[in-house]
């Protein structure tokens, strides 16, 4: 339970080549078990990762059909059709691009009239889908994964979080201002994200310089969530400047 396991750290030359080699562990895993459950993140760093699992898709060679998706988080109050929803971004950037039946998309619901029930139910579908067989993750300059901000317990499950001021700052490009930018969201938990068979995470740029190198110091903190992950047996990271 509180083994310790090694990374796979893969560094990377660009932004091009990080998402080409997480787009291809992608496309594998659909290629072996094309109804896998596969756990989904938004933010800057996957971009160019769905650009070319969609175009990996095109070439018709594997297909969404049996697949399941979870994504890691939601804001609380934002529409799913608001242009800076994670819904949204998850429909621009792969689900009107490839065939996922619409039943198959999940991410959680920050419109819920019960929040705290939402959080359940996600949880639930999750479990009942037979759980995430490949899980991608970016990393905050916190060290956030999925919105699990620092101090949260590695036995989290899917909840409602408070967003970081740090959080807010640097998302803040996504919003006319900063203050339109959503104080709560939903997030999968620490425990929920380690339940995954095998996890990816991006880590590319300056800006994650000093993340990368915390997580390789290897000192395991719910300071600083990433670290959750050296307790996980198959976690490869792609990295770089
Ligand atoms: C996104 C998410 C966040 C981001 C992280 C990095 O669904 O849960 O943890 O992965 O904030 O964001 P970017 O990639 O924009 O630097």
């Amino acid at each position: 339970m509180n083994e310790v396991y090694e990374f796979e750290w893969v560094e990377v030359a660009d932004f091009d080549d990080m998402s080409s080699y997480a787009a291809e562990l992608f496309e594998r895993q659909l290629l072996r078990k094309p109804d896998s459950v596969l756990g989904l993140a938004t933010g800057a760093s996957p971009i160019g990762f769905y650009e070319k699992l969609v175009e990996r898709h095109a070439q018709g060679t594997f297909s969404f059909a049996q697949t399941w998706t979870f994504n890691l988080d939601e804001y609380i109050g934002v529409e799913p059709s608001h242009p800076t929803s994670f819904h949204n971004y998850m429909k621009e950037h792969l689900f009107e691009k490839v065939n996922l039946p619409v039943t198959r998309r999940h991410l959680p619901d920050g419109m819920a009239d019960d929040l705290n029930e939402a959080c359940l139910r996600y949880e639930m579908m999750i479990r009942t889908s037979g759980g995430i067989d490949m899980q991608l993750l970016g990393i905050g300059v916190n060290g956030h994964i999925g919105f699990n901000e620092p101090g949260t317990s590695f036995h989290s499950r899917t909840h409602i979080v408070d967003l970081a001021e740090s959080t807010r700052t640097v998302n803040a490009k996504y919003f006319p201002s900063k203050d339109a930018v959503p104080r709560q969201a939903i997030t999968m938990g620490i425990q929920t994200i380690l339940e995954a068979k095998q996890i990816v995470l991006l880590a590319l740029g300056e800006q994650k310089v000093e993340a990368v190198e915390q997580l390789k110091r290897g000192v395991i903190s719910e300071d600083f969530p990433a670290s959750c992950l050296h307790r996980h047996p198959h976690v490869t990271v792609f990295y770089g400047k």
